[in-house]
């Protein structure tokens, strides 16, 4: 497969990017000082783009690529990617799902453990010499409160399933009933007014932008907290920051944001607020497991005109 032209647009781990440039001609779109010349030097030869899932294609992008055949994508998420676009265009859109749930699941976890029980703020205080002159404020238990999931798919339903292992109640809502031991709440405004922690898993994109909006934070108020290990755009931030700032939300544990890697400064003074830089499937097992599927996709294309995880939109 050595003639066959792909363009690489994110930054790429090693276990990716070698197995790519030993059985591909691969073109460094992301690392290019001048992106443009080089589209317009390999754009008409380029079969397959490479991208990470936080990646942008812009349609123009896409103009200039006639021979494309298949985006794969390294991540879950897909919403950077012009779906409508590329099923006009009959070209494939593929993501690696399935081995980087329980991951992702894991951070969910974690930031309702560390907003409700404080440990990070507990683990600040040991550092600071805190625990030699007083004790630590006490924190909220966990069992028994209700965990809201917006959006439950494969990542929902693992978040559902370790919470309710902890003894919380879980409720859900999102496009359609489903048949799980979980209560459904038909709207998100209802579901944030009757819940302590909402967490957000649903796919980002232009469908769920801002789903998250002031209305949602007000109805989830002083009792709630904000947990979003899925995508930034579906939170509307300003709005966010806001009601932490204003104190009309209990606090937030936010893995995505809105324009990453930049975080609005003023969560940095909060205390209530537990940030983490997109850690969701940042573990050697699940990038590799997800580097190996992003390219065997690839692959499986390129050798047998068959895709492994072809997305939603495009079946
Ligand atoms: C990765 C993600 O950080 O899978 C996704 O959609 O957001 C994360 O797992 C990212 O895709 C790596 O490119």
């Amino acid at each position: 497969m050595n003639d066959i032209d792909i363009l690489v647009t994110a930054a790429l781990p090693r276990f990716l990017r070698e197995p790519l440039d030993a059985d591909y001609r691969t073109h460094d779109y992301a690392a290019a000082d001048n992106r443009d010349a080089l589209v317009a030097r390999v754009g008409p030869r380029i079969r397959g783009i490479v991208q990470g899932g936080g990646t942008v294609t812009t349609t123009s992008l896409l103009d200039a690529l006639p021979a494309l055949e298949i985006i794969s994508v390294f991540g879950v998420g897909y919403d950077g990617v012009p779906t409508a676009y590329c099923r006009e265009r009959g070209v494939r859109v593929t993501n690696t799902p399935d081995v980087l749930t329980d991951d992702v699941a894991d951070v969910a976890v974690a930031l309702i453990l560390m907003t409700g029980r404080g440990f990070a703020r507990a683990d600040r205080f040991v550092r600071e010499g805190e625990w030699t002159r007083r004790s630590l404020p006490l924190a909220t238990k966990l069992a028994g409160k209700s965990v809201g999931i917006l959006g439950l798919g494969r990542i929902g339903k693992a978040i559902a399933k370790r919470v309710d292992a902890m003894g919380m109640r879980v409720c859900y809502t999102g496009r359609t009933r489903q048949d799980v031991p979980y209560r459904h709440v038909p709207s998100l405004e209802a579901l944030a007014s009757e819940v302590d922690f909402l967490v957000v898993a649903c796919p980002g994109g232009p469908a769920t932008r801002h789903l998250v909006d002031a209305h949602v934070l007000a109805a989830l108020g002083a009792k709630g907290t904000l947990v979003n290990i899925a995508r930034g755009s579906i939170v509307d931030e300003n709005a966010l920051v806001r009601a932490l700032t204003e104190g009309t939300i209990r606090g937030a544990g936010l893995d995505v944001f809105e324009n990453e890697p930049h975080v609005p400064p003023a969560l940095f003074a909060l205390d209530n607020v537990v940030l983490l830089p997109h850690v969701g499937s940042a573990t050697h097992e699940t990038r590799k497991a997800m580097a190996d599927l992003c390219k065997a996709n690839l692959d499986a294309w390129f050798a047998e005109r068959k895709v492994l995880t072809l997305v939603a939109e495009l079946q």
